[in-house]
């Protein structure tokens, strides 16, 4: 990738400080090719090495938030899950010593709770080690829902109000920033651009909050096909429209 065009990008308007992507067309690459959806899956997790390196080591964003697992993904037949679960699990293996040569912090937001206990362990491993990077910030949604964010929310604030800890007073009172503090990660900000790979047009339950303000780019290439070169045209058309 020739640096004078990051240069360009980075010169000419401001770059976006959170770029946010749901990934999708994994199945539909595997199945134009004859092969098991998971095959797309496999190569959807090399797009998503690709593009972190690409974010964190040449657009030098702040923070980059990648859909791998929604709610809804559980209902997708025990052999797809169980793939992606285990590719999950191999990039959290696998990706420590990549992440913190490239001074990466590893995050997570949805309902981890829903995972076995071992792949918990991992996660939280990932979490610790890479806590002190000062680069990217990459936050895997995972199990994630934004309404569930929402209502886990809500419910939070009930339970401490419930327990003492928060009077119903100051819960009446709650502006956007105090509700904010019981989401997943309260000091992620909003995403500046939500790009869609796979030629949808919809939001899926993703960063419902979070998505008030946010540029939202669709394009018709599928997740394992996507390149870097991908990611600077969706930043270029974020900068056309700012
Ligand atoms: C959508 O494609 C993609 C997913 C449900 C999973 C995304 C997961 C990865 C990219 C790999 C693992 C992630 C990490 C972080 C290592 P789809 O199956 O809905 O595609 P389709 O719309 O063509 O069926």
């Amino acid at each position: 990738m020739p640096l004078t065009e990051n240069q360009d990008l980075n010169e000419k308007t401001r770059l976006p400080r959170h770029i946010a992507i749901i990934m999708d067309g994994n199945g539909r690459w595997a199945e134009q090719r004859g092969m098991e959806r998971i095959r797309g899956h496999f190569e959807g997790a090399k797009a998503v090495e690709r593009i972190s390196r690409f974010a964190a080591d040449e657009l030098k964003i702040s923070y980059l938030t990648l859909f791998a697992f929604s709610t809804e993904n559980w209902k997708r037949p025990s052999a797809e899950v169980r793939g992606l679960i285990d590719l999950l699990f191999d990039y959290l293996k696998k990706e420590p010593d990549e992440l913190q040569k490239r001074n990466v912090r590893l995050r997570f937001i949805g309902r981890l709770d829903d995972f076995h206990e071992n792949i918990r362990e991992e996660i939280n491993k990932a979490i610790n080690n890479s806590q002190e990077n000062s680069g990217l910030q990459l936050t895997v949604a995972l199990s994630y829902g934004g309404r569930q964010e929402i209502l886990q929310a809500v419910q939070a604030i009930s339970d401490e109000v419930s327990a003492g800890s928060l009077t119903l007073e100051e819960a009446e009172s709650f502006d956007e920033e105090d509700f904010r503090a019981f989401f997943y990660a309260p000091d992620l900000p909003d995403p500046d651009i939500i790009i869609r790979t796979g030629g949808e047009q919809r939001i899926s339950n993703f960063f419902l909050w979070q998505a008030a303000n946010a540029f939202f780019w669709s394009t018709s290439t599928l997740w394992p096909d996507f390149r870097e070169s991908d990611l600077q045209d969706a930043i270029k058309a974020y900068q056309m429209q700012h």
